[in-house]
């Protein structure tokens, strides 16, 4: 293994030039087209035999892959709900690598440790009360399956069952929601229960929002000894919070567990001015969030709260022998979906260190504050229309009178300009365009950008 052992040797003039592309792309992102255009693909090559090194290999990522890369991490990159990473995750995410911990078991490293420091300060930005215990995931996703399988669990053990260990076989389950994001159905889809296991509850007129009435008399009727409601804060189109307090109200009536999805909605629990939107979060019995999307730190970090980590231990504990480790720290590998896990709480402990909560709350307000501005000029214009109050950080629109398919050539041509990267929505049924604000790069000049490149295709050029 020479060649290791070469590029062992070099390794300091190779991270430094590794660091220096990375600042320049950084430094770059405004500039450069917001989506790539990906036609021109990787070379075909066989598998190398012998490999040519490290510097080989980023003189080939430079040439093939770093041309065809989206400014995904910039500014004007609306598209999802995508987030950027600020300068003190990036740093961290580096020294994740250089550092290569496996966050699976206490005992040989402080990681665990770091990773709980960041969970409760997590809960301290959020200001959620110290009852739940938190979680790193890979994403949003991750978290709503764990919400999934401790609800699961819940539910067997209402019908004294023990799921995790002898299966859903003989269970009664019922899940109730309004607006789920697509990642919940997908968790159900993993927990056995499958994804018909959601019985929908109507949503207010003009809305996502779950409509609380509907919801207590379907509960009420329900004959499933095991119910499990999945609860809003922030749907992915018209941002909508569901009544949390309300809801939490009926679960406990009706002895249903509460998950509420808040992948990118709870953060506006920084705002003043939206807190009450959240109201009654605080009673749920888990909570998803991610934090590769408003917390800005890389791919890939999600967040999991829990009220009951005797039942996360009990769905994902891992008996072995060999993983019989004695120590007074809790293993993350029995209370996630993985046993070894990525140091992915560093580069959250060292933005929250970096910037505070109140670096934080700034870049929520920014970013909403670019939204409205946005949804303004949108809504002036005589080319598109708003199809949503924008509430939040998400501008949901399309050009007058245009339908499905003429939204969908709208979407594109808007992309191609460079300028811009947005992706499509469906608003009451209907085909949309969404553009989301998270990336603490974005500033207001981005939005004269981003109307400026709207302002360029009108009428036929639109569709
Ligand atoms: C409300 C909501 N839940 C879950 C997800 C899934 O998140 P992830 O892509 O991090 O798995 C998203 C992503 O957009 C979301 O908006």
């Amino acid at each position: 293994m020479a060649q290791l052992e070469e590029d062992a040797a070099n390794f300091e003039g190779l991270a430094r030039d590794v660091a220096q592309w990375s600042s320049q792309f950084q430094a770059e992102l405004k500039n450069r087209p917001v989506a790539a255009s990906t036609g021109r693909g990787l070379p075909k090559r066989m598998l190398a035999l012998n490999g040519n090194g490290a510097r080989s290999a980023f003189d080939d990522f430079t040439a093939h892959i770093a041309p065809q890369l989206s400014a995904s991490a910039g500014p004007r990159y609306l598209g999802f709900v995508t987030g950027g990473a600020t300068p003190a995750s990036i740093m961290a995410d580096w020294l994740v690598a250089a550092t290569d911990q496996n966050v699976a078991a206490p005992g040989d490293s402080i990681a665990t440790e770091v990773e709980l420091q960041a969970a409760s300060w997590l809960l301290e930005l959020f200001e959620l009360p110290s009852s739940f215990e938190g979680i790193l995931t890979s994403g949003a996703t991750a978290s709503n399956v764990l919400g999934a399988l401790c609800a699961r669990q819940h539910a067997g053990s209402q019908q004294n069952l023990d799921i995790a260990k002898a299966g859903l076989s003989g269970s009664e389950i019922e899940v109730f929601a309004a607006t789920p994001h697509a990642s919940m159905q997908k968790a159900f889809s993993f927990s056995g229960l499958g994804r018909d296991a959601i019985t929908f509850v109507p949503c207010l007129p003009n809305s996502e929002k779950m409509d609380t009435n509907a919801l207590k008399s379907m509960l009420k009727q329900s004959k499933s000894k095991g119910k499990i409601v999945v609860a809003s804060a922030g749907t992915v189109t018209g941002t909508d919070f569901d009544d949390l307090r309300e809801i939490s109200k009926l679960c406990k009536i009706h002895k249903a567990w509460l998950h509420v999805d808040g992948a990118f909605g709870l953060f506006a629990r920084l705002m003043p001015s939206c807190k009450h939107w959240t109201e009654g979060i605080e009673l749920a019995d888990s909570i998803t969030a991610d934090a590769h999307k408003w917390l800005n730190v890389p791919y890939d970090c999600g967040i999991f709260f829990c009220k009951h980590p005797k039942i996360l231990q009990q769905t994902c504990s891992v008996a072995a022998p060999y993983l019989d480790i004695d120590n007074t720290l809790p293993a993350f590998m029995d209370r996630g979906i993985e046993n070894s896990r990525r140091f992915r709480a560093l580069p959250v402990w060292m933005s929250l260190l970096a910037y505070g909560k109140n670096g934080y709350q700034q870049l929520v307000e920014k970013n909403c504050a670019q939204a409205l501005a946005l949804a303004k000029w949108i809504s002036d214009s005589n080319d598109y229309e708003l199809l949503v109050e924008c509430k939040l950080n998400v501008v949901v629109f399309r050009p007058v009178g245009s339908r499905d398919k003429e939204v969908k050539i709208a979407l594109k041509k808007i992309n191609s300009t460079g300028k811009v990267y947005m992706t499509p929505g469906i608003w009451q049924g209907e085909a949309a365009i969404r553009a989301a604000f998270s990336n603490w790069q974005t500033s207001m000049k981005d939005v004269k950008i981003v109307c400026n490149a709207l302002k360029s295709l009108t009428g036929k050029d639109l569709v």
